[in-house]
């Protein structure tokens, strides 16, 4: 019965997807590949730490199938960013296109593949644009920061698969072997049905910015942006993504519901919490504690571990005597790390070495969870998951962030004040 619900819901998110579908596509997959030609254009929205990490994954992944590699653009809000990572991967200073347009530039190029790498604020509308030009995505986690911008990944996502476009999220534990030899172990019954679990990111602060004197708002929100929910979503939604997307995907549903709380005590800039701790209700009796936290000196955590009705495991398994042999994946190919693994699974996919992959659901609702739980702990709310994917009366299915990408495109950002925070209760 319950799981007819879960089906339902996610029937909703997806005849939501089914409107978009229709009226965006736009032009056909790139053929680069179904015409057999052996080089493959890359490009590069966002070139900042992770964003030159993924264009090296993915040249080391292009290497592993000997396919030939070129890149055709390197976009970043920074003219000095695009530059820079031109100059690391040396190719010319001329593929460095700068600002919060650059990515429309990416789009009428000639790349087969495009890597979205920006903060996350910014990934529906890079997704959207990149589909209706036919390409390839990678796009690193999470993917939007709100429920509209959720929605519209998952939206696009469908469109993807219409025209047959792979896409790969960074939710790198998917592609990495303990994780994949768990979930395999789990759906053979090695701990029977999971009853519940506990999942952690608990650890230290990540960078803060100053304003520099006279800085704008935009420059100032794009290098502080793990300080501001409108970009990141918050570290609930910006590194616990990670955990969630492990609960979602072992369970093979999204949860019903969220209760939670947080709160702030050590940040300084921006308007995120320090720490959150929610009850994510899976339905069918099964609830998973969340727990994520930032401030340095604490106890460090960064795990999932699943109860079942006949035993227990972490995420990356059971411990050193491993599952037992009846529970074994059979043993496949494996690049040593899963940030690289996942760009080799991208080129199968796109190859056609293995069958299709499209990660934009998984991604998309795994970021909308991490949402739902944001939501209840900044407003002190039981807020449900329909009413964030199908309820449209639902004070929260249309809750949007701003400033908004396109604030950003025309040059309107107004920064949000400095250490005002949401109030549960009264938010
Ligand atoms: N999968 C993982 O383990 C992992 C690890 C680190 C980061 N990430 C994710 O990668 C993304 C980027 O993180 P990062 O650590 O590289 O941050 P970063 O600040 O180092 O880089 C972000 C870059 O994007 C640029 N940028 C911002 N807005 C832009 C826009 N509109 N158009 C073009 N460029 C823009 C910035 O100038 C910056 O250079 C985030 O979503 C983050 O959560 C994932």
């Amino acid at each position: 019965m319950k799981r007819n619900e879960t089906n339902s819901s996610r029937r909703n998110f997806l005849k939501a997807s089914a409107a978009i579908s229709a009226a965006t596509i736009l032009s056909p997959a790139s053929s680069v590949f179904a015409a057999g030609t052996e080089t493959v254009k890359v490009a590069l929205v966002g070139c900042g730490g992770r964003g030159k990490g993924a264009m090296k994954d993915f040249l080391n992944a292009a290497k592993r199938r000997n396919l030939k590699t070129e890149i055709v653009g390197l976009a970043d809000f920074f003219a000095d960013r695009a530059k820079g990572a031109a100059r690391q991967f040396g190719v010319s200073e001329d593929l460095a296109i700068a600002g919060a347009n650059g990515y429309k530039d990416i789009m009428k190029g000639d790349a087969d593949v495009v890597l979205l790498v920006t903060p996350p604020n910014f990934r529906p509308v890079h997704f959207e644009a990149a589909i209706n030009a036919g390409k390839h995505v990678f796009m690193e986690k999470p993917v939007a920061v709100d429920p509209p911008g959720a929605r519209k990944i998952v939206a696009m996502g469908e469109v993807a698969k219409q025209k047959g476009l792979t896409v790969v999220a960074g939710t790198q534990r998917r592609h990495q072997r303990e994780y994949l030899d768990t979930k395999y172990a789990i759906d053979k019954g090695a701990i029977g049905d999971i009853r519940g679990g506990s999942v952690y990111w608990c650890g230290g602060a990540l960078w803060r910015k100053k304003r520099n004197p006279g800085e704008d708002d935009a420059s100032y929100m794009v290098r502080n942006w793990v300080s501001f929910t409108e970009m990141s979503g918050d570290h609930i939604v910006e590194q616990h993504v990670h955990n969630l997307d492990v609960t979602n995907w072992f369970l093979g549903r999204t949860p019903k519901s969220a209760i939670g709380f947080g709160g702030r005590a050590r940040r300084q800039t921006g308007n995120q919490f320090d720490f959150f701790s929610i009850d994510l209700d899976y339905g069918e009796g099964v609830r998973v504690h969340s727990m994520c936290r930032q401030v340095n000196g604490t106890y460090s955590r960064v795990a999932e571990v699943f109860t079942g009705a006949t035993g227990e495991t972490w995420g990356t398994g059971p411990g050193k005597q491993g599952f037992p042999a009846e529970f074994k994946r059979p043993d496949a190919p494996y690049a040593g790390n899963p940030y690289v693994q996942e760009h080799v699974d991208l080129i199968d996919s796109m190859i056609k070495k293995i069958p299709y992959l499209n990660e934009a659901e998984n991604v998309g609702t795994s970021t909308m969870t991490g949402i739902m739980g944001r939501i209840s702990a900044y407003t002190g709310q039981l807020i449900r998951w329909k009413d964030l994917v199908e309820n449209k009366r639902s004070p929260w299915y249309n809750l949007t962030c701003g400033p908004t990408p396109a604030d950003f495109e025309n040059g309107t950002v107004k920064a949000p004040a400095d250490d005002i925070v949401a109030i549960p209760g009264k938010a």
